[in-house]
Order: C-alpha cells, then structure tokens, then sequence
C-alpha cells in the first residue's frame, strides 16, 4: 500500500474569478490573480491511500464519508491516473489501476468563503500526484476540482491564465512574484460566520453568467485593465494601487452576485460595517493603509503590510470584541514561500 500526506495553504484573490465559460473543464471568464497564504494558519491536510487490495475509490471530508460519485472529483481522478499511465511501464498491474481512499480535513470553516474549494482541490491533486508519480504541471488538473485550486499551488502571487484553448490546456496557474519580493505582506483573515453559505460558489457563478449584465461588462471593460494594473502595483510594491484594485473588484465581484437574478447576497451587516471601518481607518491615516476582500461569503480578507497589523488590530478588537460580535481574527497572515508540500 502506498500512502501520503499533504497541505495546502487558502489563496485570496484580489481580482475575482467569477464566471465559466466551460462547466465541465473549469474554465474561467476571465484571469484572477491571489496571494497564497501561510500554510501554517488555514489549510487543506489530505491522506491518499492506494492499494491493489482496494475495491473502490472512497473520500472522507472533515471526518465524514462522501459520495465519490461527484463528477469534478471524478475527472482529477481520472486526469492523474491518465498520466500516470503514460511514465509506467506496467500498464496492466501498475499503481495507475489501483483504487484511492482519501481523506481530508480543513482546519478552518468549510465553505464559507475562506476559499475551502482552493486548499481541499489543490492539496487533494498534489497528494494525488505524489502518489501516482505524476510529474509535469498539475495546476490544470486541480482547476478541474474547483477553478480557485489552480492558485493554491504556487507561493507568493499568482496568475490563473484564464487560457483560449477548447481543451483548457492553457488555462493554468504561474507565479507572478515570490513571497519573498514582498515579505511585509500580510493578510488578517475576519471570521464573520463559519456557517456554510446557502449558494456555493459553483452554483451562484453559474447564475451569475445566465443573468448578469453587469457581469458581462465586468469581464470585458474592468477586469483585464485592473490585471494589468495590479500586476505592475505587485512589481512595483505599489500597495497604495494594490489596496485600491483589491477593494474595487471585491465591491464590483458583490455587485455582479446582487445584478444576478435572484440576487446572491453573500456579504452581512458585520462584512459592510467592516468595510466602514477600513475607509474610515484609511481617510484618518491620510493613506491608504489597508484593503478588504471578500470571497462568497461573509468573512473579511483584509491585506495590509506589516508594520500596520497591531495598530488595526487593537482598532478591530476594540469594534468587534470576539466576544460581543462574533468577529474572530486571525493575526497577519504572512504569504507564503512554498504553497502545498509533502508531509513527512
Ligand atoms: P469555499 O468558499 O469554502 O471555497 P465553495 O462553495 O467554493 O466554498 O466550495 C466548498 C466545497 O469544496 C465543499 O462543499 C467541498 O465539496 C469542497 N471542499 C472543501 N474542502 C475540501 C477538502 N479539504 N477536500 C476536498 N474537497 C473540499
Ligand atoms: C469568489 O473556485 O470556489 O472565491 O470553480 O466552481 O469550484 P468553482 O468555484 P471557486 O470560486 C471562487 C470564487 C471566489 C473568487 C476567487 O477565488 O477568485
Ligand atoms: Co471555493
């Protein structure tokens, strides 16, 4: 029996994937780019298991088991096994026909717009990967589990191309800067709830393509300007233009899921009062100190640079004490070097 564990660090985006326009292949309307977070605070840990003495591919998430009949964990399984096939030189008897048992736990709220799909795809791929000895870019293959996981795969900042090809071969993830270009980084993760949203993320971008104008213009007027723009801003270390795009495109990303019919409303009361806050925080500093993000869900993402994180902090405490308002935070999240490893 072969076995291996694995972790994979959340991505936060700060240009929104939000829109398919290839539901079975994953493949995105538009480029989205991330900072992968430590893998030391919110992750995906995966045990894969394969054995010739298996007779089924099993999956156990956060304790419980799952249908693997899902057609998404069905086609990372069968991607992985097809190039596995392709380096082994026993076609008949080699691992690439054994059965997988996988289990996966995150160590943060599931689906709840913390980005659970990014860390479980691309820890579950990677792992996959380890086990099956399958060399090359995988990106492809866990953006096929859900799109965000492509991000997770790399440190730093990262691009997902969002690819021309009908088959989404070039519809993959790459670094756009190491952790290390810009190690002030940090991302202070805002626990508003840790309920499951009503709407996946899959479901309400799907609605949003099928009824959205606003989402149209969206994809062709604003998000290929602010990629650009924001790439040069991580270049350049510009963070004043970074914190203003990746305030821009989470309030245009809620904007899209409010134009969609019926309306998605993944933001609450706790999200904009947060959202106050920051400009409040940012006009009284006479600068742009920090920015907020929002994935599908309530919980605040907010990137600011190191030296800020115990001034906003104590702001935060003192305005949503844990435990009047249920904000929980986690501290300055610095980006991270390595992305998904193998655990030893
Ligand atoms: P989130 O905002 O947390 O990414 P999504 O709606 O995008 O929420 O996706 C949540 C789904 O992702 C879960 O219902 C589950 O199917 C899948 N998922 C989450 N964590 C893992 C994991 N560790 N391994 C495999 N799949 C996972
Ligand atoms: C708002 O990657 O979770 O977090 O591809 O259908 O699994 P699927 O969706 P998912 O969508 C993420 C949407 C987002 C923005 C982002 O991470 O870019
Ligand atoms: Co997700």
């Amino acid at each position: 029996m072969n076995i291996i564990t694995c972790v994979a660090p959340v991505n936060i985006a700060v240009i929104k994937y939000w829109g398919k326009r290839d539901e079975k292949l994953l493949l995105p309307l538009n480029d989205s780019i991330s900072a992968t977070l430590s893998v030391q605070q919110m992750h995906a840990k995966t045990t894969v298991m394969a054995s010739p003495g298996f007779k089924e591919d099993k999956l156990w998430l956060n304790g419980k088991e799952e249908t693997v009949h899902n057609q998404r964990l069905q086609n990372c399984l069968q991607e992985i096994r097809r190039r596995a096939k392709q380096n082994e030189d026993d076609k008949v008897n080699g691992v690439s026909n054994w059965y997988a048992h996988i289990c996966s736990e995150n160590n943060f709220p599931t689906a709840a717009g913390l980005a659970s799909s990014a860390a479980g795809y691309a820890c579950l791929v990677y792992a996959l990967a380890q086990l099956y000895n399958v060399t090359g870019d995988i990106s492809g293959i866990a953006r096929q589990g859900s799109g965000s996981a492509c991000r997770s795969l790399y440190g730093g900042f990262v691009r997902w191309h969002q690819g021309s090809a009908c088959d989404g071969s070039d519809s993959i993830a790459t670094q756009l800067a190491p952790h290390s270009h810009w190690p002030e980084m940090r991302i202070l993760v805002l626990v508003v709830s840790d309920k499951r949203k009503k709407v996946s993320s899959s479901s309400g971008m799907q609605n949003s393509v099928k009824t959205s104008e606003l989402l149209k213009y969206r994809v062709s007027h604003c998000v290929p300007k602010r990629t650009e723009a924001i790439i040069k801003a991580i270049i350049s270390k510009d963070f004043d233009t970074f914190a203003d795009i990746t305030m821009k495109d989470s309030n245009q990303f809620h904007a899209v899921c409010l134009d969609t019919f019926p309306p998605n409303v993944y933001m609450n009361d706790t999200s904009h009062a947060i959202v106050n806050l920051i400009h409040a925080y940012n006009s009284a500093s006479g600068k742009t100190k920090v920015a907020y993000t929002f994935d599908a869900g309530p919980n605040a993402c907010l990137y600011l640079l190191e030296h800020e994180v115990p001034k906003l902090v104590s702001v935060i405490c003192q305005i949503f004490p844990p435990e009047n308002e249920g904000v929980q935070y986690l501290q300055g999240i610095p980006v991270e070097k390595q992305a998904v490893s193998q655990e030893f």
